[in-house]
């Protein structure tokens, strides 16, 4: 199994795949480090979390505070996160714009904001516009850190973590054939949720983007390296028809060359009725132009509801991390 490095100085810090699989990360930073036990007590206490919003929420968290800390724009995660931490009766430290609001403009550190902030709060969570910034923060903080996507081309692995339980929540995640598409090369969701789908057995995943776009070689060679069978394609149309979940990703219009090269990579009605009639359609949102909006009414599409779970996991997330 893989032996990726992740802020290995923290005392508690998880050791990837590794015999520690019952223990629990100190941060969380890169999909690699959820192990299957770790995902199945994550879903298993997402799951308690829905009734504990379905009841308006608990009090056990009130002596807790989370901080975030977005250098980038965010609509779901930075909400969703501040909402969780408020459904367990936490508190909640905030910047709009950590790089025009904070001491950064001052070109004050992550790390050295990370120490402050970390003596003031009991879990902070960032995102960063560089792909490792968030590595760099947990390698410095007292406190545990979550990261919320960094860079182009980092990773968003609770973004991942939702989108799994999504999935879960439908059907087994064993033997799954999911068409992840978009610009793949720098998708952070996309190549978190390769990671974690690449933890399940007889799982197929075909990325599905213009040649110039697609995934990565570091989570190909994590593919081959874990005898994770996927393929490389560059037209919706060759893989529809079999997929079990259709992963849809943002195309921004001007990354690709020839804007009619667009159609082959959007979901819209004519698509629609080339899927299985039980295919599960997600996306991560925000969306451009690769998802129309008359999908919105399919039943296949979970997209709302994809968001609306990351509440009950980024809840039962905090408290794996604060308990
Ligand atoms: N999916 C996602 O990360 O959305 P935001 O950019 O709005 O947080």
């Amino acid at each position: 199994m893989s032996n990726t490095t992740l802020v290995p100085a923290q005392p508690n810090a998880i050791d990837p795949e590794s015999k520690r699989d019952a223990m629990k990360p100190r941060h969380l930073i890169e999909s690699q480090q959820l192990t299957v036990p770790l995902l199945m007590e994550l879903f298993k206490r997402s799951r308690g979390m829905e009734r504990v919003v379905a009841r308006g929420g608990t009090l056990d968290y009130q002596n807790r505070i989370l901080a975030t800390l977005f250098y980038q724009p965010s609509t779901r995660t930075r909400f969703c996160f501040e909402a969780a931490m408020q459904r367990l009766g936490g508190k909640v430290l905030s910047t709009e714009h950590a790089g025009a609001f904070s001491s950064e403009v001052e070109a004050e550190q992550v790390e050295d904001s990370i120490r402050i902030i970390g003596s003031y709060s009991d879990v902070i969570v960032v995102r960063h516009p560089e792909a490792g910034g968030a590595k760099r923060a947990a390698q410095v903080s007292l406190v545990p850190v979550i990261n919320a996507g960094d860079g182009e081309g980092g990773q968003h692995p609770t973004q991942a973590l939702l989108d799994l339980y999504t999935i879960y929540r439908e059907r087994p995640l064993v033997g799954l054939s999911v068409a992840i598409i978009g610009e793949l090369d720098k998708g952070r969701t996309a190549r978190s949720l390769a990671y974690l789908l690449a933890k399940f057995e007889r799982v197929k995943i075909f990325f599905v983007s213009p040649p110039e776009l697609q995934m990565k070689p570091d989570i190909l060679d994590y593919l081959n390296e874990h005898g994770v069978q996927y393929e490389l394609e560059a037209d919706i149309d060759r893989v529809i028809r079999e997929v079990d979940v259709v992963y849809q990703t943002r195309i921004r219009p001007e990354r690709v060359r020839d804007r009619q090269e667009l159609q082959h990579y959007a979901i819209n009605s004519s698509v629609l009725k080339k899927m299985k009639s039980d295919a599960l359609i997600l996306h991560p949102l925000p969306r451009t132009v690769e998802l129309d909006k008359t999908v919105d009414d399919d039943p296949r599409a979970l997209y709302f509801k994809q968001a609306a779970n990351g509440l009950f996991v980024r809840m039962a997330l905090l408290t794996m991390l604060l308990d």
